[in-house]
């Protein structure tokens, strides 16, 4: 199969650059300092390439995501980091299964459902989930109290991510790390989990890191000068032509927008409607011409996805389902 026989927007895989993104991060964090993240690809064919460069244990963000890889023999050791309150759906999973907790009603949760291990989640900096770090060791008991083994604590501190400065991550993450080690000497165990692809090498405190974009990338990350490169793109076919402008068939349907407008090389993006990205490219385009559409965020995009083609120039090397999307 080519490039040109598939229907478009198709998402495309770029093999080489994310084999690339792959061994640059298993070189930096290797084995069981990384636990990748899969709520970025969404895809357990993606998965078990990363297992493959040594990294056992995954990040997960929906319970659906933890069955899919517990059904793909992907479950050697699964984080489940974020609250959940349908916690038996994991209890009778073939994997290891520890999930984030930050209240008495989700430690219920996960002990009722028969979740045998936690993590205690701890605010970081991040208004979402996690407990402030003074109620961590309250926590641990009460998790302990029910017979749940406590692994130790989790933090994630996404406010940060995008930073565009180096030293303004390495900061903010020291600071935000000040907190989550408070709470690990109140709650004890082995792992402090944290970190993403912005602060991969900047988390001195972490025993491991939650990275998960590095794989795919997007162009938010690369515009941080990470050792990663973009290798998530959408194939598009120029739909209309007027004087000034173009427009190809790729539009906010296909496309996360919420880290704003994709990218398109000599071009200009104007804006995306449905299922359209209006551009002004540098050379004159011609109607039915095929084009690459760089997405600025890479979880969401996935998400919109059935599969992703895995792609060596004009060749279709491969196609992976999209498979741990959905809830
Ligand atoms: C809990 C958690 N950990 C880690 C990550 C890391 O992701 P990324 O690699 O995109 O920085 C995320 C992303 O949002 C997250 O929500």
């Amino acid at each position: 199969v080519k490039l040109a026989d598939l229907t478009t927007p198709a998402l495309l895989v770029e093999a080489e650059v994310l084999d690339a993104n792959l061994r640059a991060m298993a070189a930096a964090l290797p084995g069981a300092r990384l636990r990748p993240h899969v709520k970025a690809h969404k895809c357990t064919a993606l998965a078990r390439r990363q297992a493959a460069f040594g990294h056992l244990g995954f990040t997960c963000a929906t319970v659906r995501e933890v069955e899919g890889m517990a059904a793909a023999g992907l479950g050697h050791d699964l984080l489940l980091a974020n609250e959940v309150l349908d916690a038996h759906r994991l209890g009778g999973l073939d994997a290891r299964v520890t999930v984030a907790v930050d209240s008495g009603e989700t430690v219920e949760a996960a002990a009722r459902g028969g979740v045998r291990e936690v993590l205690i989640d701890v605010n970081v900096g991040l208004p979402r989930c996690g407990c402030a770090p003074e109620d961590a060791g309250r926590l641990a008991e009460l998790a302990r109290a029910r017979g749940l083994g406590v692994r130790g604590v989790m933090g994630y501190e996404g406010h940060l991510m995008l930073a565009p400065e180096r030293e303004k991550r390495a900061a903010g993450t020291e600071q935000a790390m000040e907190r989550l080690a408070r709470a690990h000497a109140a709650v004890g165990g082995e792992v402090v989990s944290a970190g993403g692809t912005g602060t991969f090498d900047l988390n001195r405190l972490a025993t491991e890191i939650q990275a998960g974009s590095y794989a795919l990338m997007d162009t938010a990350y690369a515009k941080l000068g990470l050792p990663f490169r973009p290798a998530l793109s959408l194939l598009a076919t120029v739909i209309s032509v007027s004087p000034g402008y173009a427009v190809a068939d790729c539009g906010l349907k296909a496309l996360g927008m919420d880290h704003g407008a994709p990218a398109i090389d000599g071009a200009r993006v104007w804006f995306c409607s449905d299922e359209h990205v209006t551009f002004a490219p540098d050379a004159a385009l011609a109607v039915g011409a095929r084009m690459r559409v760089w997405p600025a965020h890479v979880d969401p995009t996935v998400a919109y996805h059935e599969r992703l083609f895995v792609v060596a120039g004009e060749e279709v090397l491969d196609v992976w389902p999209v498979d741990l999307r959905g809830w």
